[in-house]
């Protein structure tokens, strides 16, 4: 029930409509028997700071921020973690006396997402597909879980060099290896994680793969898309033809909301409720696979 002791959480976005956020958060609050509600708010484009000073004045205890302003939050906080500074990217902003600290749980939810399927990044050799936004965070998060190499594919590999260039001045890692898409046939014969950062196959594109070639996918023991809609992509379907396993992303959107969770709620989400609270977004998005 609703009353004078609840808390208020939600997430800002444009658009935020179709958001799975409020699913996960507010089927936590129920299961942990916390007061808590958690409700999109759409912010357009140049009041968002002004969204984050009001949120903090009205006692919201945490904030998610999705597409468009996970960069122009950072404007309205008053402080920013580490991680999320490498990244350049806040999607959680946790209450602190005078204003709301910034916070990335996109990445550790990711790797929190492998582990949970038993995938190891440490020591792997990596495929990281793409360059924009979601690509540039997780080349931060293979540097800092010390993989081999990453061989970072791009259509436009400008982009990658400048990523390769800034994960090397961050942290000191060489682990970047800059190619063009077009050229994977150069790739090390060797067995390696995919992870596919482009927005090629996502809904409602979903016949298309980023590349197409089937014999890229005999190099690949695991492929890890971060789109989860739609919830068995071309890119995943290629992969499962040469014998490889592949994932989708909702368990990644699952693990920030729940990192994001545990930094409101000071508490640590066990593992069944986890895998309850997968079940419930499973079923909202209608995904019948085990994945
Ligand atoms: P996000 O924030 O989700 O990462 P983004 O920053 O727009 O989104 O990045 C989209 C990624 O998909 C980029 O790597 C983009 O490649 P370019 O940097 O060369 O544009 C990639 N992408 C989108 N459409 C593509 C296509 N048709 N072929 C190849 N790559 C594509």
């Amino acid at each position: 029930m609703i009353d004078g002791h609840t808390r208020v959480c939600g997430v800002i976005g444009n658009p935020v409509e179709h958001t799975m956020s409020p699913a996960i958060h507010n089927a936590l609050a129920e299961k942990l028997s916390h007061n808590l509600v958690y409700v999109p708010f759409h912010v357009e484009t140049g009041e968002v700071a002004a969204a984050v000073k009001g949120a903090y004045a009205l006692n919201v205890l945490g904030m998610n921020v999705t597409v468009p302003h996970k960069k122009e939050v950072m404007e309205g906080i008053v402080e920013i973690d580490a991680l999320a500074e490498k990244i350049g990217a806040v999607n959680t902003l946790v209450r602190t006396k005078g204003g709301f600290k910034g916070y990335n749980t996109d990445m550790p939810g990711l790797y929190r997402a492998m582990c949970s399927e038993n995938i190891r990044m440490e020591g792997e050799d990596v495929i990281l597909l793409g360059a924009g936004g979601a690509a540039r965070a997780v080349a931060f998060l293979c540097a800092e879980k010390n993989v081999a190499k990453v061989y970072m594919l791009n259509r436009s590999v400008e982009k990658v060099r400048m990523i390769a260039q800034e994960v090397r001045e961050k942290t000191g890692k060489e682990c970047i290896c800059p190619m063009a898409l077009s050229d994977y046939p150069d790739l090390p014969d060797k067995k390696y994680l995919a992870i596919q950062a482009t927005s090629v196959g996502l809904f409602p594109d979903e016949d298309r793969a980023v590349i197409e070639d089937e014999a890229f996918y005999k190099k690949i023991h695991t492929g890890f898309d971060l789109i989860y809609r739609p919830s068995n992509t071309k890119f995943m379907k290629l992969v499962r033809a040469r014998g490889g396993k592949a994932y989708h992303g909702l368990k990644m959107l699952l693990y920030q909301g729940i990192i994001a969770y545990e930094l409101w709620n000071k508490v640590s989400v066990p593992e069944d409720l986890a895998g309850e609270v997968y079940e419930i977004l499973k079923e909202k998005m209608g995904i019948k696979d085990e994945g």
